[in-house]
């Protein structure tokens, strides 16, 4: 934190980014998902958020500078100064401190990989951190809220305060479930505790369309009731398949979602398409190999033409080489991110978080 000297008055905690297997697609009020989603957290693409504070005068008004990678980011800062805006009834230390918020991220900008939801948990968690919610909070009850406030922020990221899978959205066969936070998915079978993500870089480009635009495209989408339905059946049978250690369904759920999610994009008013050529090759490819193996591998994708490659540790050395060997081709570069399940957010500063 070159800009910053490190001072009392600082919090840091760093937060993964995570890949929905079931799609949260379209939304409704402030933040509520039409469908419930299910995601698992990743490991090496984390931000570290740090904010550092200092006593200003009591005012109405927010005060924050951002810093992305030590530089300056008045974009960011402009998101930012909204959202905790809209917030600042939560925390009284947004009307009694000036933040400076310096944050930087372990994987490409737009990379395929959900920077909003990594980057905005860890500065929800700094924000609860400041107010010593750890210590007036149990463990459950403080990453309750980390998650119902990272959700006002951007919806996916809600799901990013647990380790592994999590589930966000009311769904009547979890009770604990809710629209208005995550809840972690706790009976998950041990084949998949291990789950790898090769992100295979198609295009490293910024989306044409951002989510939240797709989002909106949903609300008159003519097949929303039927997507609805859809997700809805996917995260009961997902939930199960976790439960029971069913690969086969879990690799058919992860791909007609992903499928799902793009033919969305595809059928929307106005349609566009994010997947590319190469996407396509890609996902025949894996299906190819997938029946001549015989290995329990799979794809997703998320709102962008890269591919997220999941398959169980056990078969790592082979899945690397068929990336290798086939897969590579069609990556812009050679570009892949290497990636696995990881163990949710962690305090990075002197007061460590226990787990
Ligand atoms: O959280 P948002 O608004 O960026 O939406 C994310 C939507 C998808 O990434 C496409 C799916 C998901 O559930 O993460």
């Amino acid at each position: 934190m070159d800009h910053l000297t490190k001072t009392e008055n600082s919090v840091k905690w760093q937060s993964p980014s995570n890949i929905a297997i079931v799609k949260y697609w379209g939304k409704k009020g402030i933040q509520i998902p039409m469908n419930p989603s299910i995601s698992f957290s990743l490991s090496n693409a984390v931000t570290e958020t740090e904010i550092v504070y200092t006593p200003k005068q009591n005012t109405e008004e927010v005060s924050l500078d951002f810093y992305f990678n030590g530089t300056r980011n008045h974009a960011f800062e402009d998101r930012f100064l909204k959202y905790l805006t809209q917030i600042k009834s939560e925390f009284k230390l947004l009307t009694q401190f000036h933040l400076s918020i310096n944050s930087k991220n372990t994987f490409p900008h737009s990379a395929g990989i959900a920077s909003s939801a990594s980057s905005m948990s860890s500065m929800v968690l700094c924000l609860l951190s400041i107010e010593h919610k750890e210590k007036q909070l149990s463990k459950d009850a403080f990453l309750k809220k980390a998650s119902y406030l990272s959700r006002l922020a951007s919806g996916s990221a809600c799901r990013s305060v647990y380790p592994g899978f999590s589930l966000w959205g009311k769904t009547s066969v979890l009770h604990s479930s809710s629209d208005e936070y995550a809840v972690p998915l706790s009976e998950i079978h041990p084949v998949f505790n291990d789950l790898q993500d090769s992100i295979l870089i198609v295009n490293s480009k910024q989306k044409k369309i951002s989510s939240s635009a797709g989002h909106l495209l949903m609300e008159l989408h003519p097949f929303k009731e039927a997507r609805i339905e859809q997700a809805n059946q996917h995260a009961t049978q997902l939930i199960k398949a976790l439960k029971l250690g069913d690969f086969a369904s879990f690799i058919r759920l992860c791909e007609t979602e992903a499928l799902s999610l793009h033919a969305m994009m595809m059928t929307s008013n106005p349609s566009y398409v994010l997947m590319e050529a190469n996407s396509l090759k890609i996902i025949e490819k894996i299906r190819q190999f997938r029946n001549d193996s015989g290995f329990d591998l799979c794809f997703t994708l998320d709102a962008g033409p890269n591919i997220h490659l999941l398959y169980p540790k056990l078969i790592k050395e082979e899945i690397i080489k068929f990336i290798k060997a086939e897969l590579l081709v069609y990556c812009e570069s050679d570009n892949w991110i290497v990636d696995e399940m990881g163990n949710g957010p962690k305090k990075l500063d002197k007061q460590f978080y226990e787990r």
